[in-house]
C-alpha cells in the first residue's frame, strides 16, 4: 500500500491593524483550503508577533467550528497587532533585530509551507521579504484606507465610508439646529479616499484631502458664502493626513519618523481654531477615530473579502506565490508583491471623482486656487 502523503499545511496571518472583513477572509480561505484542496489550515495569533511566540504558541490549527458564524463579525478571530515588523523587532535594549529567520524556522518545523498574509502596505512589504526568503506567500489587501497600491479596492473601505457617511448625516441635523460649522476628522493616513468618498456621499461642503494642501481662508470663504445664502451651517470633512499649504502633519503619537509608532490625528482641532479666527460662525470638531474600523462589515466588504480569501488559496494551489490578490474593475487578478511595495495609492487630484465633486460645488479649499468655482447663488450643495 503506498503511504498517503501528508496534507499540505498553510497558515493565515492577519497583519497590521484590524479591519471589517478580516473574518470573512479567514473563513473563505480556510473553507477553500479544506474543501477544494484537502489542506490543513493554521491561524497566526495576534499578527506577525504570533510567529515569534515561544514553542509555537502563536500558531493555532483551525477547524470548521472556528470559522462558523464569523462572517458578519468585525475585527479578527486571530487577534491583531500593528506594532510588529519581523525585520525590525526591538531587542531587550530596544535595538531593531531581524527575526524573520525565527519565524520561518517555526513554520518549517510545523510543516507549513505557505502563508496568506492579509494586510496593508506595511504588511505587504513584510510578505514580499518573506517570499524572497523562500516562503510561498500570497497577500490579500486589507485596510479601511484603500491605499494599497495595485488594487482598485481593499476590503474594509466600503464599511468605513458607510460609517462616516452615517455620521455626517447625523451631524447635519445638529449643525443645522445650532447654526454651526462641524468639522469631521476621518482616518485614511496619507490617502484621502475615505474623506473623498464619504464627503461626497454625505454632501459635505468642504473636503480636506492629504493630496491637496489647503488654505483655511478658502474654507472660511466657502462657509461664509453659504451662510450669506441663508445656510449658516456646514460640514467640513477633514482627512487626518490633510495639511495646510506650508503647514505640518498633525500626529497624536510620534512624529512620522518611525512609521510603525506614529499615529496621525488632531488636524481638525487646528482647522477649527483657524476658522474661529477667520469667521464669526460657531465651530465644533469631532474625531471619528476607531469607530470607523469597528463593527460588522457591509455586504460589499463581506463579498469582496470572501472572494479575495478564496482567490488567495487558489493562487497558492497554482503555485502563484509572491503575489497579491487585486481587484481590477470587476475581476480579481494577481499583482507581484515587488510591484505592490513600490508605493501607496493616493487620490488623483485631477481624477474624475475630484472633478465631479468640484462641479457639484464641493470645495477642497485648495491653496493653489485650483478649485472653488463659486457655487450658484441660492443653491447650497446639500
Ligand atoms: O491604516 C488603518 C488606520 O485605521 C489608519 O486609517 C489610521 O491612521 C491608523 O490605522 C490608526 O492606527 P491605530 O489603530 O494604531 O491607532
Amino acid at each position: 500500500m503506498p503511504r498517503r502523503r501528508p496534507a499540505r499545511r498553510i497558515a493565515i496571518l492577519t497583519a497590521g491593524g484590524d479591519c471589517p472583513g478580516l473574518n470573512a477572509v479567514i473563513r473563505a480561505a480556510a473553507r477553500t483550503a479544506w474543501a477544494a484542496h484537502g489542506w490543513e489550515v493554521f491561524g497566526v495569533r495576534n499578527g506577525a508577533e504570533g510567529l515569534l511566540e515561544p514553542r509555537g504558541r502563536g500558531l493555532r490549527r483551525l477547524a470548521p467550528r472556528d470559522v462558523a458564524g464569523i462572517l458578519p463579525r468585525g475585527g479578527t478571530i486571530l487577534g491583531a497587532s500593528n506594532r510588529c515588523d519581523l525585520y525590525a523587532v526591538p531587542d531587550a535594549r530596544g535595538r531593531p533585530r531581524d527575526r524573520s529567520g525565527a519565524a520561518l524556522a517555526l513554520l518549517r518545523r510545523r510543516g507549513i509551507d505557505a502563508l496568506v498574509v492579509v494586510g496593508g502596505d506595511g504588511s505587504m512589504r513584510m510578505a514580499e521579504r518573506l517570499f524572497r526568503q523562500g516562503l510561498a506567500v500570497v497577500g490579500v489587501p486589507k485596510t479601511i484606507d484603500n491605499d494599497v497600491w495595485g488594487t482598485d479596492r481593499t476590503f474594509g473601505f466600503d464599511t468605513a465610508v458607510e460609517i462616516v457617511t452615517q455620521a455626517i448625516d447625523r451631524l447635519y441635523t445638529t449643525a443645522e439646529s445650532h447654526h454651526r460649522v462641524m468639522l469631521v476628522e476621518v482616518m485614511g493616513r496619507h490617502s484621502g479616499f475615505i474623506a473623498l468618498h464619504a464627503g461626497l456621499a454625505g454632501g459635505a461642503e468642504v473636503i480636506l484631502l492629504p493630496e491637496i494642501p489647503f488654505d483655511p481662508r478658502r474654507i472660511a470663504a466657502k462657509v461664509e458664502a453659504r451662510a450669506r445664502r441663508g445656510r449658516n451651517y456646514s460640514i467640513v470633512v477633514v482627512a487626518e493626513g490633510a495639511r495646510a499649504a506650508g503647514g505640518h502633519l498633525v500626529f497624536r503619537e510620534g512624529d512620522g519618523g518611525d512609521e510603525l509608532h506614529s499615529r496621525l490625528g488632531g488636524v481638525s482641532a487646528e482647522v477649527a481654531d483657524a476658522l474661529r479666527a477667520l469667521t464669526r460662525l460657531e465651530v465644533r470638531h469631532i474625531v471619528l477615530g476607531h469607530v470607523q474600523r469597528g463593527g460588522t462589515p457591509t455586504a460589499y466588504d463581506r463579498m469582496l473579502a470572501s472572494w479575495m480569501g478564496q482567490h488567495a488559496v487558489s493562487m497558492l494551489a497554482r503555485d502563484e506565490g509572491g503575489a497579491m490578490v487585486a481587484l481590477h474593475g470587476t475581476e480579481l487578478r494577481s499583482v507581484p508583491l515587488e510591484a505592490v511595495v513600490q508605493g501607496v495609492r493616493r487620490v488623483e487630484v485631477d481624477g474624475a471623482l475630484v472633478r465631479a465633486a468640484r462641479q457639484i460645488g464641493v470645495s477642497f479649499a485648495a491653496a493653489d486656487g485650483g478649485d472653488d468655482p463659486p457655487g450658484p447663488p441660492g443653491k447650497p450643495t446639500r
